[in-house]
């Protein structure tokens, strides 16, 4: 048997915070799918580097391209005017250890606050786009801006893609998948999931990979 849930509200989902429901649809709390967490680095319109941290995204290609699509990000933010104006932005992918010091950057968002040495983050120039990148990432991407999309019409967030321009891996990461699927590799988002039975809420969580078999 399966539980339905539909896109009317069901009365019986209690949020985790009183905010929850506003910010985010009962049916991704319903669904809650685990997805890669990233930073979005760009620079601020006074030229320091900002750091966003960031999940809700995908990244597919064909032989001609590599696009990343960032879904869900916040109209409000410093990255969605950054990434249009300077038409470019850099996703810095790190492992759990940096988790605390990518959240140090969502307290200190400041127009004045230089939001890699809020993290402990040193900056580095991307070469293929007018965007920042964080040194200690074990991937970058340097993605040129392609269009933003507000899919729901609700004025909140927006769909953004880009089209990925250079590839950075750490040495160390570069040998196949063993490093980046493990405690030191790819940190995932698990977002809180309802209990579907009695309602409750649960919290979400921070994974990391571990390969159970080959494809
Ligand atoms: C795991 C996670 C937690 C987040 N928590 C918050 C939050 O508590 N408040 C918030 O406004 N944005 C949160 N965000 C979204 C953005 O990281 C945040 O809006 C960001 O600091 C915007 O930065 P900017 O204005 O410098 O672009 C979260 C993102 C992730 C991936």
């Amino acid at each position: 048997m399966k539980i339905e849930i539909g896109r009317e509200f069901p009365d019986y989902f209690q949020p985790a915070y009183p905010e929850e429901f506003e910010l985010f649809s009962h049916l991704e709390t319903a669904s809650a799918i685990p997805q890669a967490l990233f930073a979005i680095t760009t620079w601020k319109d006074n030229g320091l580097p900002n750091v966003c941290f960031h999940a809700w995204s995908c990244f597919y290609g064909d032989k001609t391209a590599f696009f990343a699509v960032l879904g869900g990000l916040y109209q409000h933010t410093h990255t969605y005017r950054n990434l249009q104006k300077r038409r470019g932005f850099c996703l810095n992918f790190l492992p759990l250890s940096a988790y605390d010091r990518l959240v140090e950057t969502i307290h200190k968002n400041g127009d004045d606050t230089d939001e890699f040495a809020a993290g402990g983050f040193s900056p580095e120039r991307a070469r293929t786009v007018d965007a920042p990148y964080i040194a200690e990432s074990f991937l970058v991407l340097e993605c040129s801006f392609l269009e933003a999309r507000d899919l729901s019409g609700a004025g909140v967030n927006a769909l953004v893609t880009g089209r990925v321009e250079r590839v950075l891996v750490e040495e160390s990461y570069a040998a196949g998948r063993e490093k980046r699927c493990g405690k030191e590799g790819f940190m995932l988002l698990v977002p809180g999931a309802q209990n579907l039975l009695t309602g409750e809420p649960t919290q979400s969580a921070i994974a990391t990979l571990k390969v159970e078999r080959l494809d």
